[in-house]
């Protein structure tokens, strides 16, 4: 490791440090951007990654050291930011690494204790991690929530980032549990919306529906164009998220339908870019929920 002193990798306030970022997706390379422009070092690992994913990097300025394995052995911590069905995967290709490793993915908090296993069986230390907010820029904060007894080293390294981190406990799966209760409300109603949407049109209500919201619920007719917009530039995204929590609630003793829910529905989302979203866009996310020519059956 680049930095290991008697203090501990982090032990220079975390400026220091070298961080490895798996992998430059938009969240990914938008914390590597952050954490270069603050003058640290930030290595990835190309191999496996597509074109996309190597631009993202070139941008944000960061240093292909070519494998994950390569990248254990050159850096302090690494911070996993990748979709939730990868989270176990990138932890385990750099098994062994004897550094802190972040995982900041949405995940239950029982994958971030699974997680947890597989780093610390290798030697290594584990922060649990949840970001909340958009991908941070310099006009554009987040929030990264830790926890873990390792949690308040990794303050330091985002000193001077538009990244605020927080401790939320000592305990591994705290802040995970944290972006799951935050993004089963934030994900989990843009989905609801998107289902009442779709049955009010199979029942041929939704004119009615939308004048009653006018009235008494004046901000869900734009919330519910605004979920649709979501559900198809990111919905695919979020549907791994959205199992997760589901997990989350199963292991709390409560219903995991809610969210079982939003996953079927965002799985069967358009995928469209960014810029393409518009007025139309609600119509094309329902017309993919089965709804057209449904009727109630008798009984
Ligand atoms: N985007 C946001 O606004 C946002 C906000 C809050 C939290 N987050 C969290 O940040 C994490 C990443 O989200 P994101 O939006 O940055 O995702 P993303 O844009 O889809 O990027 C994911 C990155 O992971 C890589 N990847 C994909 N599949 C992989 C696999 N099976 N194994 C290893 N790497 C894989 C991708 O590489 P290739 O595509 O090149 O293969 C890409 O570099 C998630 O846990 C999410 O919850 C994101």
């Amino acid at each position: 490791m680049a930095n290991s002193t008697d203090g501990g990798p982090l032990a220079p306030a975390g400026g220091g440090a070298v961080t490895g970022l798996l992998h430059p997706g938009e969240m990914g390379a938008a914390v590597g951007s952050v954490l270069r422009a603050s003058g640290r070092m930030v290595l990835w690992a190309s191999s496996g990654r597509s074109a996309e994913s190597r631009r993202r990097a070139e941008l944000a300025g960061l240093e292909d050291v070519g494998t994950a394995e390569e990248l254990s052995r050159r850096v302090d911590v690494i911070v996993s930011v990748c979709p939730p069905h990868a989270a176990l995967d990138v932890a385990r290709s750099v098994a062994g690494f004897q550094g802190i490793f972040v995982d900041a993915n949405a995940v239950s908090p029982t994958t971030a204790r699974e997680l947890a296993a597989v780093i610390t069986a290798g030697g290594g230390r584990f922060v649990d991690g949840g970001i909340i907010g958009p991908p941070p820029a310099a006009d554009n904060p987040t929030r990264l929530y830790l926890s873990g007894t390792d949690a308040a080293l990794i303050i330091g390294l985002f000193n001077e980032t538009p990244v605020a981190a927080r401790v939320v406990s000592d305990e591994i799966g705290a802040a995970s549990a944290l972006k799951m209760v935050y993004a089963a409300w934030s994900k989990g109603t843009a989905a609801l919306l998107l289902g009442i949407r779709a049955v009010a049109r199979a029942e041929g209500v939704e004119p009615t529906l939308l004048d009653e919201w006018r009235d008494s619920l004046p901000e869900l007719p734009g919330r519910s164009l605004g979920a649709a917009r979501s559900a198809s530039t990111k919905g695919w995204r979020w549907v791994a998220e959205m199992e997760e929590i589901a997990s989350t609630f199963a292991a709390a003793g409560l219903p995991d339908g809610f969210h079982r829910a939003a996953a079927w529905i965002f799985d069967r989302s358009p995928r469209l870019e960014r810029g393409q979203a518009d007025e139309q866009t609600l119509d094309e996310v329902l017309a993919l929920l089965p709804q057209p020519g449904h009727r109630p059956e008798a009984h």
